[in-house]
């Protein structure tokens, strides 16, 4: 049962804003345009929440939170309880998955019915004059058949957002070779796994898997996993992943793969293979585009099907914006909600700042986690910036050693100021334990761009994680406690 509202009468057919995709990109835009008093709709074709609520973040994080209960729960003996050996039931994890995302859902469209957003269930389509046809569909995302309609909004957000990637030779079928969306709904867990692409998905996958008890390989083209994060920070991850017994092939080319019996064997490399249940393909999301515009609107797309906009979200086309996944800017749901805000502003005519995609946070929720913002070491030496690094391990760290996850760091690049100390914070990168819930000071001192004395002088509470931030910023005044 939908929980959106469809109108379909012709005097409710104008709006301030017409957002097509009801996404974090599109609902932000639609709440944050609502809360300044403008009138609203959202176009969309199946669920609010979009890819991250349904597809991605929130099962993805869901799933790998139950990775975490078995692995504490083996590791329970340790601390002196007797658990035994856990035994997932993926079922009923797939039960608790569902709630999580259900209730969250029933929430997003309850508040966006409570803040006057008009919902249409309906593929969208913009024609020219910032119009927008709208096709209606039902619970299902299926077409119904019944008549489109057109609404007219003095502003149209493009936010349709983006689908998984695939690759020749692996036709993605939901039973041997799976994307993310599949992953999300198994029903059983595989054997084993092969998982095609080493990037933030992959990862995540890759080590929630594994904690549940699948024998799970890597396959990456480039030579590392996690291309982007700061090298320290990979090292971790790659140590964890093999300390754990997965098997993490970096710098090889998939090359195909044959079914055999039950599962499917995958050639990759120079003559190497690897027999498997299921392979994952997580080699990255490409902008969902196809029927959006129809001729004449204006809008143009790079050669790659991304919407092409400024830096305040305006495409081409007076009145049309464009925010999220649909747009080359980072994949990321708070991304997108950034965006959303700032074409809201601009549409207002208040004082917008653009985001600066070089300062915004990642979090990936792999285990050992990884969160960061700002530039890595390698990133600020290529750009002919003399740096100054300090490094805290989570080893020496109290609350790390009580809750028992010493694996990871925190590195902190700064700026090297000419008589040699360090100056602003350019980069905060960290691998550890509960980083994603960390990162906000980090974050913070990166975009407020502080100094080492300025974050310095805050005291952190003992005993936390947060402590090896401090830790660090302070060895990064010259005085560094227990940080040299
Ligand atoms: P990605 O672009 O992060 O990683 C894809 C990886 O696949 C790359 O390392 C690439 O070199 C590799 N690859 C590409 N073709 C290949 C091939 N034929 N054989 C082997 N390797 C190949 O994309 P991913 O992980 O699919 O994620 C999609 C988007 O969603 C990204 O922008 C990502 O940042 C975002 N995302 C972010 C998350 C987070 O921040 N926690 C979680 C999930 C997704």
């Amino acid at each position: 049962m939908s929980e959106t509202e469809v109108i379909t009468t012709a005097e409710a057919t104008e709006f301030d804003v017409v957002v097509i995709g009801g996404g974090p990109g599109g609902y932000a835009t639609a709440l944050y345009g609502a809360s300044a008093g403008l009138k609203v709709a959202v176009v969309e074709r199946d669920k609010v929440g979009g890819t991250c609520l349904h597809r991605g973040c929130v099962p993805a994080k869901e799933f790998l939170e139950t990775a975490t209960v078995v692995r504490t729960v083996a590791g329970a003996k340790e601390f002196g309880v007797q658990a035994g050996q856990p035994v997932v039931d993926f079922a009923v994890s797939q039960g608790r998955k569902q709630k999580v995302v259900d209730q969250l859902f029933k929430g997003l469209a309850g508040l966006m019915k409570g803040r006057g957003i008009v919902t249409f269930d309906g593929i969208g389509t913009l024609l020219p004059g910032r119009r927008v046809r709208v096709e209606p569909t039902d619970p299902d995302g299926v077409v119904t058949g019944a008549g489109a309609i057109e609404i007219t909004g003095r502003h149209v957000v493009l936010a349709t957002g983006s689908e998984p990637r695939t690759i020749p030779g692996f036709d993605v079928d939901g039973r041997l070779v799976l994307d993310s969306d599949d992953v999300l709904a198994l029903d059983a867990l595989p054997a084993s796994l092969a998982v095609i692409g080493g990037g933030a998905i992959g990862c995540e996958f890759a080590s929630m898997f594994s904690d549940l008890g699948s024998q799970v390989t890597v396959l990456e083209a480039l030579p590392s996993l996690l291309t982007g994060c700061d090298t320290d920070v990979v090292g971790v991850v790659a140590r964890s992943f093999r300390k754990r017994g997965i098997n993490v092939h970096t710098g090889v080319t998939v090359t195909g793969h044959s079914p055999n019996g039950a599962g499917t064997t995958v050639g990759f490399g120079e003559g190497e293979s690897v027999t498997v249940d299921a392979v994952v393909v997580s080699v990255g999301r490409r902008p969902l585009t196809e029927g959006l515009l129809a001729e004449g609107t204006g809008v143009t797309l790079d050669d790659r099907g991304f919407v092409v906009v400024d830096e305040y979200q305006r495409t081409a086309a007076p009145g049309v914006w464009a925010v999220g996944d649909v747009v080359n800017t980072p994949q990321l749901a708070h991304v997108g909600f950034a965006e959303g805000i700032l074409a809201i502003k601009v549409m207002l005519g208040e004082p917008a700042f653009p985001v600066d995609y070089s300062r915004v946070p990642w979090a990936i929720y792999c285990h050992p986690e990884v969160a960061f913002a700002g530039l890595t070491e390698a990133q600020a030496k290529e750009a002919g910036i003399d740096v100054v690094v300090k490094k805290d391990p989570y080893g020496g760290n109290s609350r790390a050693r009580i809750v028992g996850e010493t694996d990871g760091l925190v590195k902190v690049v700064a700026q090297r100021l000419p008589d040699g100390r360090a100056g602003r914070i350019l980069g905060v990168h960290m691998v550890g334990p509960w980083v994603t819930e960390q990162l906000g000071q980090g974050y913070m001192a990166v975009n407020w761009e502080a100094t080492p004395e300025e974050i310095g002088q805050f005291i952190q509470p003992h005993p936390t994680l947060s402590e090896a931030f401090g830790e660090t910023v302070l060895a990064l005044t010259g005085r560094g406690l227990h940080v040299g």
